[in-house]
């Protein structure tokens, strides 16, 4: 031990030494502007059904949906996610129910945008929570059919439009579907509606609380003949290139944490804004690890966000967006 400093001309701790120096030379900004929340609608009124799996989020339905919708908006929150729950009897082999303008999410989107019509409202473009089989596409003798699942989808895609959704977020990951979706909205009138996309959609166990909350699994087999190989890199920035091609206005990397390389790449490649998606067993992870007292719940989820953002996500879908936003502004 000697009192003489050492030699040290660069001492990167210098950097950290207060909070104010540490907010100057801070290089990642989390703002509740980045942030979209997902939401599950259910038939009814003043109803709240707790999702087991995802401890804080519940199925809500359409005029609770709206009061959450404006809590996040007075939050800072730009977006919602919109995911509808139906009962079994309105499911069918072609997802006829998606295409009802008076069909659940239909009158969701409505009373949003009635209500706060300032927020961008963002809806799932893919059969699974209509589909009696439970998968993205059309299903015929046991075989998840491509083209003919993208007349489907544009049907669905126009519903949502017409009834005043922002953006259309396609998650089934079958082949020309933004294509379709763009060229069917345009012929409809509907050219200032955007195409989120889910260019890298990964076959992912981490799906299992959100299934679960929509009873949407599939029936029979998997996903992995449309959802992407956890194992693939370079696929990725393929799917991308074609979304954007075809006239993807976002893309985005889903999952989110264990997908950062991929979410690094896809914002190196495009120009478009990426958005990262962490889903429902990744939240389910950090809630049940904090409720066992195991780990800071809140302090974790912002820094899942935190590395989201710093991976290159310039907006992140969480079902944490409510309880981030209120972090932020202290
Ligand atoms: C449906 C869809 C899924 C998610 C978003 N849209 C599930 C799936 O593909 O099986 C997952 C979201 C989450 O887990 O939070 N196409």
């Amino acid at each position: 031990m000697t009192d003489e400093p050492l030699e040290l001309p660069s001492r990167p701790r210098r950097n950290r030494r207060t909070d104010a120096i540490r907010r100057l030379v801070r290089e990642t900004r989390v703002s509740p502007s980045q942030l979209i929340w997902p939401l599950f609608v259910i038939d009814g009124a003043d109803t709240r059904e707790p999702i087991n799996a995802m401890p804080g989020q519940a199925r809500l339905s359409v005029d609770l949906l709206v009061k959450e919708a404006r809590r996040a908006y007075g939050l800072g929150i730009p977006g919602v996610a919109l995911f509808p729950a139906l009962p079994a009897e309105k499911k069918d082999r072609v997802a006829t129910e998606s295409l009802n303008p008076d069909g659940l999410l239909q009158r969701a989107v409505g009373a949003i945008k009635d209500a706060v019509p300032e927020l961008c409202v963002i809806t799932d473009v893919a059969m699974d929570p209509y589909s009696s089989d439970g998968h993205d596409g059309l299903v015929i003798d046991g075989e998840i059919v491509n083209d003919p699942t993208l007349d489907i989808l544009a049907g669905m895609a126009i519903a949502q439009a017409e009834a005043g959704a922002d953006m259309v977020a396609p998650s089934d990951m079958m082949d020309g579907r933004v294509g379709a979706i763009r060229a069917a909205l345009d012929a409809t009138g509907h050219h200032e509606v955007g195409i989120l996309s889910y260019a890298a959609k990964y076959a992912s166990a981490f799906y299992g609380p959100f299934r679960e909350a929509l009873e949407s699994a599939p029936k029979t087999g998997d996903k992995q003949t449309y959802q992407m190989d956890p194992a693939n890199r370079r696929e990725a920035l393929r799917e991308v290139a074609l979304d954007v091609a075809e006239g993807a206005d976002v893309v985005m990397v889903k999952p989110g944490l264990p997908y950062l390389d991929v979410i690094s790449d896809v914002r190196e490649s495009v120009e478009v804004p990426v958005a990262a998606y962490h889903v429902s067993g990744e939240y389910a992870m950090v809630k049940a690890a904090s409720q066992l007292g195991w780990l800071d719940g809140d302090a974790v989820m912002m820094e899942c966000v935190v590395a989201l953002r710093r991976a290159g996500a310039d907006m992140v879908f969480t079902y944490a967006a409510p309880d981030i936003a209120e972090r932020l502004q202290g």
